[in-house]
């Protein structure tokens, strides 16, 4: 799989819809909550759906389709990023 291109301000990954995620979350908090959470298509909108509740996030109308689209495509949790998971042998011991 080819390298994502990053966004130099935000650090959001440069694809469709990443101008309206840039545009409607950044103006509150910065782009790092967003990039640093992973979440599936389900919880990206139960967030959003707190955020218009409680904090005054607005209603993402036509926009919200193409916002979860590119969340759920990016910063779910099957997609981690360039770190690669940690082997075996560096994950804390299970109990027996
Ligand atoms: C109107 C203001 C506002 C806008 C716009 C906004 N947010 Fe937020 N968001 C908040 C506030 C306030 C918090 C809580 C911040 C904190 O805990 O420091 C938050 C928290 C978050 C969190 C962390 C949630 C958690 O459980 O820790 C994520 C992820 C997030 N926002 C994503 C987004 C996304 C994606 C968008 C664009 C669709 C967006 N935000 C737009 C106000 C906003």
């Amino acid at each position: 799989m080819s390298e994502d291109k990053l966004d130099k301000d935000s650090g959001f990954v440069v694809d469709t819809g990443f101008e309206l995620v840039k545009a409607n979350c950044t103006a509150c908090h910065s782009a790092a909550l967003v990039t640093q959470n992973r979440m599936n298509r389900e919880t990206w909108l139960e967030t959003i759906r707190w955020m218009q509740k409680s904090q005054g996030l607005w209603p993402l109308g036509e926009s919200e389709k193409v916002i979860l689209d590119y969340l759920a495509k990016h910063y779910s949790p099957t997609k981690t990023g360039r770190r690669k998971n940690l082997p075996a042998h560096l994950m804390p011991a299970v109990e027996k």
